[in-house]
């Protein structure tokens, strides 16, 4: 047997003891056969040291063993998607992420600061006048940003890590990825970065209050639910209000679900009523809900999102914002495999910049459809 680090351990390595948290959760059997999601799901419990079988081999009745152990825990775990991409012969859009072994990198990195950030999160509600260290969670968030090579890579990541975990710290966590894509895209200063970053960290910090029962329910809230769920910007300001943090780190929290024509909440406020950071915090916050994937319905491709906020009207939105967020996120799927809503597959050939989702694609039979003239097709998934 030997003890390895988190970051030593290797997909098919055997866990030569029972793993259990520093509060005495079980976490794994003895004698399961890591895959990249368990070694994701140790890093998650902050799991450092792990007692490896001197032989890398797996015993016959591993993967039995694996799934037994799943299942046995998966009431109080973040659900882990046994991937599939190993065994596929023609592995989707969504497969091929996940087999990189960047993948897996990833995973671990985004739980160690989910940890660090439930960290704060708890501190700040246990003492909210007490200063916050921040340093180490905006270094590791720079960290995780760096090692994507391009946005949609890291977008495409957390597309995947969505149901691993649908906690309100993921959220926030997700939000402020997608915020920090947007401010990079937008040439901002490292000072402007870190402060975009911090805005997405803390914005929801007040939807801890609100029980889980409500906020994830499937089922349309009742009126008294969604007055809740509406105050949970203000909650996030009173928890905020009192820390030594930039005014705009506070701002966005009370102010990222109002709405440029005046149709959000909780003050009705307009476009030059909202702070600059509670602008881009609004677009990443409402991409970020449409990609999860929720119980009631599968996750949405991007150009769906992007039919969905021209539809829902990009007057709600700061233009400066907006029109720089979809037309980058159309534009990197530029050459990608896509399926219609037809059952039909094809080739991105051009983006239209005027009409964001009707590019020019190129079929399978070689041909080439404007669907700006088909307005009957849709896009529905990356393939
Ligand atoms: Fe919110």
């Amino acid at each position: 047997m030997k003890n390895l680090l988190i970051d030593d351990l290797q997909p098919g390595m055997v866990t030569a003891e029972t793993i259990y948290t520093n509060r005495g959760q079980m976490v794994m059997d003895a004698n399961t056969t890591l895959t990249p999601e368990l070694i994701s799901k140790l890093s998650y419990y902050s799991i450092h040291n792990v007692p490896i079988m001197d032989s890398e081999a797996a015993p016959m009745e591993q993967s039995h063993k694996t799934e037994i152990s799943e299942k046995n825990s998966a009431a109080q775990e973040p659900k882990i998607q046994t991937p599939t991409w190993s065994r596929a012969a023609n592995p989707s859009y969504a497969q091929r992420v996940k087999a990189k072994p960047e993948f897996m990198k990833f995973q671990i990195e985004y739980s160690k600061i989910l940890n660090l950030l439930r960290e704060i999160f708890d501190g700040i509600i246990e003492n909210p006048k007490a200063p916050v260290n921040v340093r180490q969670i905006l270094k590791d968030c720079s960290t995780l940003v760096a090692s994507c090579h391009t946005s949609v890579e890291m977008f495409d990541k957390l597309h995947n890590m969505r149901l691993n975990d649908d906690s309100v710290y993921s959220h926030c966590l997700n939000v402020t990825l997608i915020a920090m894509a947007m401010g990079k895209w937008m040439h901002f200063s490292s000072e402007d970065l870190e402060l975009v970053a911090l805005c997405g960290l803390f914005h929801d910090i007040g939807k801890t209050s609100i029980p889980d029962e409500i906020l994830n329910k499937c089922s349309k809230y009742t009126d008294e639910e969604f007055e809740m769920i509406k105050q949970h910007p203000l909650f996030s300001y009173k928890l905020l209000k009192s820390l030594p943090m930039d005014d705009h780190v506070k701002k966005a929290a009370l102010q990222h679900h109002e709405r440029c024509d005046g149709s959000g909440y909780p003050q009705g406020l307009t476009t030059d009523e909202i702070d600059n950071f509670a602008h881009i915090i609004a677009i990443a916050d409402v991409y970020d809900a449409m990609t999860a994937a929720r119980s009631y319905r599968s996750p949405l491709c991007p150009f769906q999102v992007i039919d969905i906020f021209e539809k829902d009207g990009l007057q709600k939105y700061h233009p400066k914002y907006i029109l720089t967020f979809l037309k980058r996120i159309a534009n990197s799927y530029q050459r990608n495999r896509v399926l219609l809503n037809n059952g039909w597959s094809a080739n991105i050939v051009m983006i239209n910049p005027h009409h964001l989702t009707r590019p020019m694609l190129q079929l399978d039979d070689g041909s080439v459809i404007d669907m700006l003239s088909k307005p009957e097709l849709e896009i529905i998934k990356i393939i």
